[in-house]
């Protein structure tokens, strides 16, 4: 009997997502609870057919290369895809997978989330408590910002800038977007990005992770944007220059800041952890049951397809 190809999952999966990947092969799962060092990938996807990668994974040409030349497909358990480089692998052949369209709700939700926190103080709010710090209602007591008639800004309008437009406008918020181009069938106005800082009193980032946006949101971007206004970003880390936004905040150049993805992730720019005017999460953007079952199960059935010489279901482009 031929020999089943092996599937090299970097780290733990949903059980529904390994049985679709049973189907197909011969599951290998990491079980390091921590993401793989590069060496230690390297000899992980020895011999594999297909890699299930994670964000935190880099998968390159010298990767696929360590995993010999029978390597047909990379599925990234993830929408954005900048761990990976594509025109590498694509070059060797390997079909190249991701997430689209599953985690829109849930990371538009988080998106969301973040707005309210940190425009309404929460995180402050919860700190006073929790350190049992004395306090009394009274009308001037942790005053945030209101929502109501206010302009939000989403930078890149795909499938989850649009989903945060769509709860900004249950909000009250007008939007204005910024892009490659306009969308006839968005009802917001297009701007460029110089406009859209100086008009947007929340600012949310929804751009792919790609040499064009690194760093977009740096100190002069900053010193664009309206001295109340708020930035909020659940994209990749890298878009915002983690040290500028710390000058700008200490600067009073913006109001506040919510982060749930950072510029060298899992490290924080240490000057952002002591602010009461920033709020953080640990890259929570799909982080539901729901959303992460699919996403791995999409990412799964992408490596069935093309071990079964079938098209994957969300290729992305070489
Ligand atoms: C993605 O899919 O790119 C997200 O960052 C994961 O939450």
């Amino acid at each position: 009997m031929p020999a089943r190809p092996i599937i090299a999952v970097t780290r733990w999966i949903p059980d529904d997502a390994v049985k679709v990947l049973a189907e197909a092969g011969e599951v290998r799962m990491s079980d390091l609870d921590r993401p793989l060092t590069p060496e230690e990938l390297r000899s992980f996807v020895a011999g594999a057919s297909a890699i299930v990668a994670m964000l935190h994974d880099r998968v390159d040409g010298e990767v696929a290369e360590a995993a010999g030349p029978q390597l047909a497909v990379v599925a990234n358990v993830a929408v954005g895809y900048d761990n990976l480089d594509v025109p590498a692998l694509s070059e060797r052949g390997v079909t190249v997978t991701n997430t689209p369209g599953v985690l829109t709700d849930a990371t538009a939700d988080l998106a969301f989330g973040l707005l309210l926190a940190v425009t309404r103080r929460l995180g402050e709010g919860e700190r006073l408590l929790r350190d049992r710090e004395p306090w009394s209602f009274h009308l001037g007591f942790l005053l945030g910002s209101g929502l109501q008639g206010k302009t939000l800004g989403i930078v890149g309008l795909g499938q989850i800038g649009r989903a945060m437009a769509t709860r900004g406008a249950a909000f009250g918020l007008r939007t204005v977007y910024s892009g490659r181009s306009a969308k006839p069938d968005f009802d917001g106005e297009f701007v460029s990005f110089d406009e859209l800082l100086k008009q947007s009193d929340f600012v949310s980032l929804h751009c792919p992770l790609t040499p064009e946006t690194r760093h977009l949101i740096d100190a002069a971007a900053l010193r664009a944007m309206k001295p109340g206004a708020y930035l909020v970003n659940t994209t990749r880390g890298p878009v915002v220059d983690e040290a500028a936004l710390a000058d700008a905040l200490e600067a009073g150049e913006i109001a506040g800041a919510a982060l749930d993805v950072f510029e060298r992730e899992p490290e924080v720019e240490p000057r952002l952890l002591t602010r009461d005017d920033v709020v953080l999460t640990p890259h929570l953007g799909s982080a539901t049951v729901e959303t992460r079952t699919a996403m791995a199960v999409l990412a799964a059935r992408n490596v069935t397809s093309v071990l079964t010489g079938e098209a994957p279901l969300t290729e992305v482009a070489p």
